[in-house]
């Protein structure tokens, strides 16, 4: 593999799929890996993300210079770069100057491997404070900016290079151009990492860890779990069971539409299980969003625990426990929960954060360092229907976190019945494929006066939610046309009683998450 050192920066998990772009298996390391350890896994490159500001900085995350010596091509990144240059017998300075955002840089003596051929200014994303006075020694400076003299540099001897900028940003030029002349100039790695490799990896993965023992999924209806189940069903066949589970916080139709979708695709096991009851007695009387998603996250696996009882029971092997527990989590949802390395629990998603600690389940969780496009590739490639892979987003607990209150059956009502008119709309508008996801949301405790008829109504507003977005980790609000805002504003006001308002939400993420909760 390619190795991702993580400074602890949002950017390494990011870094680590332009690197799987660019056709190249990677894997996330922590800044603590050690030279032996780095040695063991025979790496064909590494990658040093960015971090902190500066390398002089209190609490700056360290790392074992001895690696550099281990004759791996390497590739610093921002920090990384400052690291490699103090390593490496160079010097970094303090400038007093910070470079934010985007800015010019020129390109040097050819630009050497990594930025040969390229035009010689270049418009490149910078985030940093300190910077390389003085590259190491045989190492040819290879970029400039106006502030800091050594903006990339490299040594073709000892295949390491670096740039101060961010390379794996989208708003920096040539960017992925960079990295893939790192990865397939300078280590001479080919590109041949695709959907098929992983999903034969972790096919692999999954046989290894479950072995014969028999496995139950938790299929949403999502985008997201449907892959997970149709990779361990491609690993272990009739060993697995899904379980869809109606907690009574989903749109309508769904439930249908996830029996017939799923079940005629895939010839998996479906079993359908109705805990409605259960969830929204669960939920009665709680308001705090963390505390909906954490009591959801444990009604939904205390739900899986008695349908495995119930299916042990049922079967030949009575008393073999199903101990496993498939589950689509993707990396954006274990960084939100505060689950990557430094990163801030944002929210408690259901199926990370929302977990309860006395968990008797071993989860398998094949997507767990994936974004979200690429599990639809993956989807494809495993044959999956485009009414599944093509699929927007929609939470594991669904409508529990788009009510802004207690979550009760009339309120879901009213919620179902705007969101379905919203879904009709934007799809009969042809916007599917724009818009990430819509969320509608019932501001369930608001309400604000209106006139119907001749009467004086006193009703709660929805809020629309259209969000554009590459991976749910930052989204900008979709421009979605007035035209198709008034049908669905029309359609809700007379068609759903208790609704008297629409509104559109016009808050990109950040600072707004895609979900109110
Ligand atoms: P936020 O609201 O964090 O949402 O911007 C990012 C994406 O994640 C979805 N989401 C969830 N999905 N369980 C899920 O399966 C959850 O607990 C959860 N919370 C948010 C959200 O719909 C969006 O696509």
């Amino acid at each position: 593999p390619v190795l991702v050192v993580d400074f602890g920066a949002q950017y390494a998990q990011l870094i680590a799929r332009r690197v799987r772009e660019a056709g190249v298996y990677s894997e996330l390391v922590p800044h603590t890996i050690t030279a032996a350890e780095v040695a063991e896994k025979q790496p064909l490159g590494i990658v040093l993300s960015g971090g902190p500001s500066s390398v002089y900085e209190a609490g700056a995350p360290s790392f074992d210079d001895a690696i550099f010596e281990l004759g791996i091509p390497t590739f610093g990144i921002c920090y990384g770069f400052q690291v490699m240059a103090r390593a490496l017998g160079g010097e970094v300075g303090h400038t007093g100057d910070r470079e934010y955002g985007a800015t010019d840089a020129t390109v040097l003596g050819g630009g050497g491997a990594i930025l040969g051929g390229q035009p010689e200014e270049q418009n490149v994303w910078m985030s940093h404070g300190d910077a390389v006075q003085r590259a190491p020694e045989g190492f040819d400076v290879l970029a400039s900016t106006s502030v800091t003299p050594v903006a990339a540099f490299g040594s073709a001897e000892r295949r390491m290079y670096g740039v101060q900028w961010h390379p794996e940003v989208k708003h920096t030029d040539h960017g992925q151009r960079i990295l893939e002349n790192f990865l397939h100039r300078v280590a001479g790695i080919d590109p041949d990492w695709n959907a098929g490799n992983v999903i034969a990896e972790q096919v692999a993965a999954i046989r290894e860890q479950v072995g014969s023992g028999r496995v139950i999924c938790g299929l949403s209806g999502g985008v997201d779990s449907a892959v997970a189940a149709a990779i361990v069903h491609e690993a272990v066949g009739d060993q697995l069971v899904c379980v869809f589970v109606d907690h009574g916080l989903l749109r309508q139709d769904e439930r249908r539409q996830v029996e017939e979708d799923y079940v005629a695709s895939t010839g998996v096991r479906l079993v359908t299980v109705d805990a409605r009851e259960r969830f929204l007695g669960a939920l009665a009387g709680v308001t705090d969003p963390e505390t909906k998603r954490k009591i959801i996250g444990r009604e939904f696996i205390r739900t899986f625990e008695q349908t495995q009882a119930e299916l042990v029971a049922e079967s030949a092997e009575a008393g073999d426990p199903i101990r496993f527990l498939v589950q689509g989590t993707l990396y954006p949802d274990v960084v939100e929960s505060g689950g990557g390395s430094g990163t801030a629990n944002i929210k408690s998603h259901h199926n990370v954060g929302g977990l309860p600690e006395d968990l008797n389940f071993e989860l398998v969780e094949p997507l767990r360092t994936l974004f979200k496009d690429e599990v639809r590739a993956i989807g494809r490639e495993l044959g999956l229907p485009e009414v599944i892979v093509a699929r927007q987003p929609f939470p594991g607990p669904g409508l529990g976190i788009r009510i802004i209150g207690e979550v009760t059956e009339d309120r879901l009502t009213t919620l179902r019945a705007a969101d379905a008119i919203a879904r009709e709309e934007l799809t009969a508008a042809g916007l599917d494929a724009e818009i990430w996801q819509c969320p509608v949301v019932l501001l369930a405790d608001v309400r604000s006066v209106g006139v119907q008829g001749d009467g004086r109504t006193y009703g709660h507003p929805v809020v629309l939610r259209p969000v554009s977005s590459e991976d749910a980790m930052t989204a900008d609000w979709t421009r979605v046309p007035y035209d198709v805002l008034a049908r669905i504003s029309n359609r809700i006001t007379n068609q759903v009683p208790e609704v008297n308002r629409v509104v559109l939400d016009v808050t990109s993420k950040p600072p707004g998450t895609i979900e109110w909760e």
